[in-house]
């Protein structure tokens, strides 16, 4: 029998299973954002002067290689710090949302963080000798996470402890490869990126 009671408990139980995926996925956009955005900024602005000034590893390959320059990382943080700054300002307009505080620390944790675990990255893409632009699976679509998380376990770990709860690391690394991938394939349409990827 469908009694309004009943009625009224699914609609609980329905509310509480998209308040799990929702809220999780609303707080993670919020840590993320600051660290999501240098990299397709890196890619609009980038540029000019390589940030290994064209120099060599001692293996003979390129330390990070032309991918990797000045202009890409400096507008690519400040990007990430700018977009950081509207967060905090924005955090204020939406009383009851249970929203991560950002700081001027973390957004500049964060920002860095992911434009230099992209650098590493690159770092050791050179030395197993892939190309500028290679596909490397894993690494490619992760490096920012890693970094940002690394500079934030270092410098601010109890930011970090607070606001990327177990519910928010596991969409964090759920969307992460897939905005990666829109993002790249938008990039690549728009003739911004060589490849897709
Ligand atoms: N970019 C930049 N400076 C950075 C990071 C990125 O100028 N610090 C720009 C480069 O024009 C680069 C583009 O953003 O080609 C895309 O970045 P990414 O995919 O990280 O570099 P790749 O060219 O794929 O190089 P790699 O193989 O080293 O990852
Ligand atoms: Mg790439």
């Amino acid at each position: 029998m469908f009694t309004p009671a009943l009625y009224y408990r699914y609609w609980d139980v329905h509310n509480i299973s998209l308040d799990l995926l929702i809220i999780p996925l609303i707080q993670a956009f919020w840590v993320m954002l600051p660290a999501y955005l240098p990299n397709p900024v890196a890619a609009l602005l980038g540029g000019g002067t390589p940030i290994d000034f064209g120099r060599n590893f001692r293996d003979g390959r390129r330390i990070f290689g032309d991918g990797k320059t000045w202009r890409g990382l400096f507008t690519g943080i400040l990007a990430g710090i700018l977009v950081g700054l509207l967060l905090m300002w924005a955090a204020g307009q939406f009383p009851g949302v249970p929203l991560p505080v950002q700081t001027l620390l973390s957004v500049t944790l964060l920002a860095t963080g992911a434009l230099l675990g992209d650098l590493v990255k690159s770092f050791f893409k050179r030395r197993f000798d892939k190309e500028r632009g290679a596909n490397w699976p894993v690494a490619d679509q992760y490096d920012l996470v890693a970094g940002a998380f690394l500079l934030l376990l270092v410098f601010d770990p109890v930011w970090l402890l607070g606001a990327v709860t177990l519910p928010v690391l596991v969409v964090i690394l759920v969307i992460t490869p897939v905005l990666h991938r829109a993002t790249n394939i938008v990039g690549y349409m728009f003739r911004i990126k060589e490849v897709p990827w």
